[in-house]
């Protein structure tokens, strides 16, 4: 057989290969997976030392990551991939709340609070935001008892998990709506913060000219019976990253004024719309 592609032709042998992978599913994974892959080796000319130090870099994230520090979960953030995957698996736009990245902070069982309550347990430096709407079903029905599982960073650009100084369930908490799905929570303004930026993925950033800045933002995981739960954000209007977040996380329907009050805290009002499971 005359060769006259060899690049070609071996990629068309590691697809006949992969072939008889038995899971369908994976079978289409993996087949696409090599297809792209090898088609950005040959449309870059990667020459083997660039494959090498390719390699040597995930190595490092991979050295980087443990269940404290989520290295290769932060590379997924800063490429756009957590996100396009949340996009594609969420495409809510004008019918639900828009899906955002859920990002390596969240904790599971928050402490419940009451309505009304605020999660900035210690954060001095904090100005106060009350955060109050409603959650609905896609029909505009309030869903009673709807839980709103929140978190934030506090005033210091840390999450409690980062920061020693800072009791844990700090700026976190469990709300559940009343019977109209009206819920009410204080909590600090956000900040803009820095994803941590101390390993490979911080360098690959700043060798890309990027900043590790996060658009100011509150966590929300919205759930109720009979609905298909959302992770999103509250971003505040008056950022400065909203255009540049470093994680690609920011959606304008989640872009919200924090409304200063004639004592110097904050409002916002926001709804989320669920859709039905
Ligand atoms: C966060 O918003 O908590 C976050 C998301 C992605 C990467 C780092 C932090
Ligand atoms: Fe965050």
């Amino acid at each position: 057989m005359t060769r006259s592609d060899p690049a070609a032709e071996l990629t068309r042998e590691v697809l006949d290969r992969v072939a008889a992978t038995p899971d369908p599913r994976l079978r289409e994974l993996l087949a696409a997976a090599v297809r792209h892959l090898h088609a950005f080796a040959r449309e870059v000319g990667l020459t083997p030392d660039e494959w090498l130090a390719g390699v040597r870099f995930l190595t490092a994230v991979g050295h980087m990551s443990d269940e404290r520090r989520q290295e290769f979960i932060l590379l997924s953030d800063t490429l756009g991939m957590s996100s396009l995957v949340e996009t594609i698996a969420h495409p809510a736009a004008g019918v639900a709340t828009e899906a955002t990245v859920l990002g390596p902070f969240y904790v599971p069982d928050a402490p419940w609070r009451a309505a009304g309550d605020s999660i900035a347990i210690l954060d001095p430096d904090g100005v106060p935001a009350l955060v109050r709407g409603r959650v609905r079903g896609p029909g505009g029905t309030g869903l009673a008892g709807a839980v709103l599982d929140v978190w934030q960073c506090a005033s210091n650009g840390l999450y409690d998990v980062q920061d020693p100084a800072q009791p844990r369930g700090n700026m976190r908490g469990r709300f559940r709506a009343d019977d109209a799905g009206r819920f009410t929570f204080r909590t600090s303004r956000p900040v803009s913060y820095t994803i941590p930026s101390d390993g490979p993925v911080g360098a690959l950033l700043r060798a890309s000219g990027r900043h590790p800045w996060r658009a100011a933002h509150i966590h929300v995981i919205v759930s109720a019976d009979g609905h298909l739960p959302v992770t999103t954000h509250l971003f505040d209007a008056a950022d400065s990253y909203l255009d540049s977040d470093a994680v690609f996380g920011v959606r304008d329907s989640l872009v919200k004024e924090f409304v200063t009050q004639p004592d110097g805290s904050t409002l916002v009002e926001h709804e989320f719309v669920l859709r039905v499971a």
